[in-house]
């Protein structure tokens, strides 16, 4: 079983990747960062899925703010304000670990070395952190696998061209970029072509235990905005990158490149720059994933919901 370092900002489609990831794999912990919501709320969020997974899974409360610029928005708008849809859960019992989460993340690659997958599902602000206090990170983790990006442009934030994890937090995703020298990137666009017909994913909801019964709840706002914006099907990028995660030979097609982020620019800030001429000269830190078997990350959907 893959071993995975999650970190993560629940999130409708967070809470979906942890689900899987509790069946498919073992979970070393959940380092939480701020994105989709405020920090208290993606924190809370990751202690009521620690229950509902009745695990033990240490829960790491991250950087409550981006490392540079406050961004104009969160994604309340599709996860709802308190980020799981507002249904209004009970306080959870799971507790909050006395440490933070950059500095977790360096105890367990350094007490697991070579062992772990680190799984980034959310702004990169936490490895960020963990890797300028220690640049040898990258050495001691099994594989990254980052949910970022818009490869050509099409991205989901206010800013046209840019990605919310990579938008949020550019400078981090700067530093985790020019940081490892390898990772595999699964993007927006790939999350697009990935989605799920409505009526399929309803009759996994309803074949599925209480963990679909929490899913269908959860997903009622993002649902709701969906359609709303004539986006049709389910989509759930952090799926998509966990599924990537836990089982590698799911990729059909993927290409190495050189991935930056831009800083600046007067439309582009946060905007993943992919060398795909191979003009910049510069070595590939990513592997660009294009394509997965879909019928396999179905496979790893419906395991995660108790619908297998
Ligand atoms: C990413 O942004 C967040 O809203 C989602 O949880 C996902 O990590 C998709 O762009
Ligand atoms: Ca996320």
């Amino acid at each position: 079983k893959p071993q995975l370092l999650i970190d993560t900002d629940p999130g409708v489609d967070d809470a979906l990747a942890i689900l899987m990831a509790h069946a498919h794999a073992d979970i070393a912990g959940l380092s939480i960062a701020a994105g989709n919501v405020g920090l208290a709320h993606t924190v809370r969020n990751a202690r009521t899925l620690v229950d509902l997974l009745g695990a033990t899974i240490p829960v790491f409360g991250g950087c409550p703010s981006p490392l540079v610029r406050m961004p104009e928005e969160d994604a309340a708008f599709v996860h709802g304000t308190d980020g799981f849809g507002d249904v209004g859960f009970p306080a959870p019992v799971a507790p909050v670990a006395d440490e933070a989460a950059a500095l977790a993340l360096l105890r367990l690659t350094r007490e697991r070395p070579g062992e772990l997958t680190l799984v980034a599902l959310a702004p990169l602000t936490n490895l960020a952190l963990a890797l300028r206090l220690d640049p040898t990170l990258p050495q001691r983790v099994k594989r990254l696998v980052v949910m970022g990006g818009a490869v050509t442009g099409h991205g989901n934030t206010g800013k046209i061209p840019a990605e919310f994890n990579i938008g949020f937090d550019p400078e981090a995703a700067h530093v985790v970029f020019e940081g490892f020298p390898e990772f595999d990137l699964v993007d927006w666009e790939a999350t697009l072509r990935h989605a799920f017909d409505d009526a399929e994913f309803d009759q996994w909801l309803a074949a599925g235990d209480k963990r679909a019964d929490f899913f269908g709840k959860i997903f009622g706002t993002a649902r709701a905005y969906n359609a709303s914006h004539d986006r049709h099907g389910v989509v759930a990028a952090d799926a998509l990158a966990m599924a990537v995660a836990i089982d590698p030979a799911i990729v059909i097609r993927s290409e190495r490149r050189h991935v930056a982020v831009e800083l600046d620019g007067r439309l582009t800030r946060g905007a993943t720059v992919v060398d795909w001429a191979g003009r910049l000269g510069r070595p590939a830190n990513a592997n660009v994933v294009l394509e997965l078997d879909r019928e396999r990350f179905a496979a790893l959907i419906r395991g995660a919901l108790g619908a297998a």
